[in-house]
């Protein structure tokens, strides 16, 4: 280990950097392809609604002014449309950032953070990053196991974490356990409600917006995304919905300007746009079906999903050459041997056509192996 990497803070030398998904432009430069289709990072295949591209657009102009650093129209826009309290709410450049300042915040070597097993890589991550326990609940049936969460946490625990749905599992919890979880956790502990693919589990029939329970549990704090639903993955803008002095802390320690002008204004303008957030999720649900129904025909196991991606076990095979196989035929999906599911991989629910390409795609390669 060199000089530089030993004098850095906390458990940074142990981590790893984040392995994004390979951008579409890499991989045809790479393999000499035209046409590529990138079913690998869970981005909204539509792009974005035209209301919040023409309020970019129309911003771009006054980009040599500084942002409005506490994201104003934002912050009002979440309060009228949804109800919630300007002074409870956290903007972050995606909800990473968020999560990250979450940590920075308030895990150190003392304490211990909970999450179930195959969570969002960022958790574990940052659980290193400052010097804290990670203890991973195995799941039960693919679902986060919430009666063995509850005995995980201890006094030492600052914090639960979990997606719902999760990632890259794509299974939900049901709101009636989350709810009874949350009542049974010390105040001392947060409990992160990770909802970055929120938007597509609406059509559950008990589904709940998880802020109405923010005045029941001072200790919740929930994530949510424009990155996802919303199609502004590329211009990085998310929020963090808390009680209002765990809100002030991370206001605190955020940096100024951390949510660009455009980025701001594209957000602003696509809450105001629910009739794409309802094509978005009416493509999903359908092309899930289809997933579902093509993975029955092939004979390929696939973990019931929630979200706006499947994840397929192909059991004895492996899935880092299907994604490879894949990607040579322009279909960039992902491998999950970094989260120890050697024989998985995740795949993106794209347009129609998209779908039909990987599913042509793999029914070829799987004829060869
Ligand atoms: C579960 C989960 N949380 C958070 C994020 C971060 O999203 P963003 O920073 O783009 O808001 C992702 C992105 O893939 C995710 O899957």
């Amino acid at each position: 280990m060199g000089l530089y990497t030993q004098l850095v803070n906390g458990g940074i030398s142990k981590i790893k950097p984040y392995q994004a998904g390979k951008p579409i432009e890499e991989v045809q430069r790479e393999l000499k392809l035209d046409d590529v289709i990138k079913l690998a990072s869970n981005e909204n295949p539509f792009g974005m609604s035209a209301k919040a591209q023409k309020a970019a657009l129309a911003c771009l102009a006054s980009a040599n002014l500084y942002p409005d650093a506490n994201g104003f129209y934002l912050k009002q826009k979440l309060h009228d449309k949804f109800g919630y309290d300007v002074d409870e709410i956290t903007l972050g450049a995606g909800s990473n950032e968020l999560i990250n300042l979450l940590f920075q915040a308030y895990v150190n070597k003392d304490c211990n953070v909970v999450f179930p097993e195959y969570s969002f890589v960022v958790y574990p991550m940052e659980t290193t990053v400052g010097g804290a326990l990670g203890i991973s609940v195995p799941l039960k049936n693919f679902v986060p196991d919430i009666e063995a969460m509850e005995k995980a946490v201890n006094e030492n625990t600052r914090i639960v974490i979990f997606a719902n749905p999760t990632n890259p599992i794509g299974t939900s919890v049901s709101y009636k356990a989350l709810h009874d979880f949350i009542g049974k956790m010390p105040k001392s502990t947060l409990v992160v409600i990770d909802e970055a693919y929120n938007e597509f589990n609406r059509d559950d029939p008990e589904y709940v917006d998880t802020a109405s329970w923010l005045l029941e549990f001072e200790n919740l704090v929930i994530s949510r995304t424009f990155s996802k639903a919303y199609g502004l993955a590329g211009l990085r803008v998310g929020y963090m919905l808390s009680n209002s002095e765990i809100s002030s802390v991370l206001n605190r320690l955020r940096a100024p300007f951390n949510v660009n002008m455009v980025a701001l204004a594209a957000a602003t303008a696509a809450l105001d746009d629910d009739e794409f957030i309802r094509m978005t999720v009416e493509n999903n649900t359908s092309e899930r079906l289809r997933y579902e129904n093509f993975c029955r025909a092939e004979g390929i196991f696939m973990i019931p999903s929630s979200a706006n991606f499947v994840t397929m076990d192909f059991k004895d095979k492996d899935g880092v050459e299907i994604s490879k196989k894949l990607m040579q035929m322009g279909v960039i999906v992902r491998p999950l041997q970094a989260y120890g599911l050697k024989s998985c991989i995740r795949v993106s629910i794209g347009l129609r056509e998209e779908n039909d390409r990987f599913f042509a795609s793999l029914k070829e390669i799987l004829k060869t192996m």
